[in-house]
């Protein structure tokens, strides 16, 4: 039955893990997937965190199953975290909590919530987006569709985006990136947030918004300003939110899905039916990271810490940022690539093109995915001087 079945190419993303780890180029650089690194290039487990495991380990009297929603000390840490401490919307108890195998998983449950309870609602993605939505969506069943989001000139294209979303059929779900849009990293501004409002309350759309970046942007409550926005001035909306970055847990595979409904009643029927779909996909989710997540941001002390680690990582990036276009001037590029330092988040649209990459992959052992998006994170003071003469070799 097997000998029909054809060999497919691995993830564009995941793969580049591989390649980079392969090359032999002493001086290679990794841009590739988006996980922080330091100066040395290294991912290191937060200080936080390890103190939090530490008292884990000390405490945990159990490893029964945390039931479907996973643990009730998490989704009350995570709600007040991403929808605000003094969210209305917390007020009238009308969002919920379900902790799930990292953003991706909350992603997948939001799919085949969507294909179970709304069906026949298409969805509408950015274009470009992070490649995995492209999959997990048609993978449940749903048909995606695209907006514009970025020009010929690699910028923003808020005018094509409005445009678009004006035209989407009423009561279609609509894909937003919260804050440091993958793989752009040009975000909306509070103006542009609330024109998105306006036209998703006008054609009663459903937002769905991605938020796997929270404090990497600008800040956690900064970042969170388009959720907020939507969720106190909508009924409905769906969060899938990610601690694999902030908390840097990526291992542990630590997110969730929250669902805004109009009121109580209504979130608690929703709820019941993410219930079942969490069952069906993997009946309940792993627990250390989300212990993990409630032991920081129940001690202010831990809580203290993790904000002044992820602002370290957060002005570390942005510093980079500058740093970059600021190298490349001594070779005129400057101006072109000055889109970087205004991105933000771990990820740059460069422009440069799938050729260019290659080049830099092939002559250079700098590696990126191919449609010049950069992990600024793989940048360093120590690597600059390398990269920007790599990119201007091949431009
Ligand atoms: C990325 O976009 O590089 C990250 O979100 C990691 C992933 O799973 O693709």
């Amino acid at each position: 039955m097997f000998e029909k079945i054809e060999r497919v190419p691995g993830d564009a993303i995941l793969g580049l893990i591989e390649a980079f780890k392969k090359d032999t180029n002493p001086q290679k650089v990794d841009l590739g997937v988006g996980v922080y690194k330091d100066a040395q290039g290294n991912t290191p487990v937060m200080r936080a965190v390890k103190e939090a495991e530490a008292l884990l380990l000390k405490n945990e009297t159990t490893k029964t199953y945390i039931g479907s929603h996973g643990s009730p000390a998490y989704g009350e840490v995570i709600l007040p975290l991403v929808l605000g401490e003094d969210s209305p919307v917390l007020e009238a108890k009308r969002a919920s909590a379900t902790q799930s195998p990292g953003g991706t998983g909350a992603l997948r449950l939001a799919a085949d919530f969507i294909a179970n309870q709304l069906p026949g609602k298409a969805i509408w993605v950015s274009d470009p987006t992070w490649p995995n939505h492209l999959g997990i969506f048609p993978a449940a069943g749903l048909t995606l569709n695209k907006y514009p989001y970025v020009d010929a000139e690699n910028r923003l294209d808020f005018d094509g985006m409005l445009a678009a979303l004006k035209e989407i059929p009423e009561g279609d779900v609509v894909l937003l990136h919260a804050c440091c849009h993958n793989p752009t990293g040009f975000d909306l501004s509070r103006e542009q947030w609330q024109q998105v409002l306006d036209v998703v309350k006008a054609r009663n759309l459903l937002p769905l918004i991605d938020f796997a970046y929270q404090g990497f942007g600008e800040g956690l409550d900064e970042d969170a300003y388009g959720v907020r926005l939507m969720a106190e001035n909508l009924n409905e909306v769906i969060i899938t939110s990610s601690c694999s970055k902030n908390f840097g847990i990526y291992c542990e595979r630590t997110g969730c899905l929250i669902m805004v409904a109009k009121d109580n009643e209504q979130m608690e029927n929703v709820r019941s039916q993410i219930a079942i779909v969490a069952r069906e996909n993997y009946s309940n989710p792993p627990a250390h990271g989300g212990a993990i997540v409630s032991e920081i941001l129940q001690s202010a002390e831990l809580a203290a810490l993790w904000r002044e680690e992820l602002t370290e990582m957060r002005d570390r990036i942005n510093t980079l940022r500058r740093d970059f276009v600021e190298a490349l001037k001594p070779y005129g590029l400057d101006q072109k690539y000055a889109c970087v330092a205004d991105q933000r988040g771990m990820f740059s649209y460069t422009g440069l093109t799938p050729e260019q990459v290659d080049r830099l992959r092939d002559e250079f052992g700098i590696y990126m995915v191919r449609s010049g998006r950069a992990n600024v994170a793989g940048f360093s003071h120590e690597n600059l001087p390398y990269l920007t003469q790599a990119i201007a070799a091949v431009n």
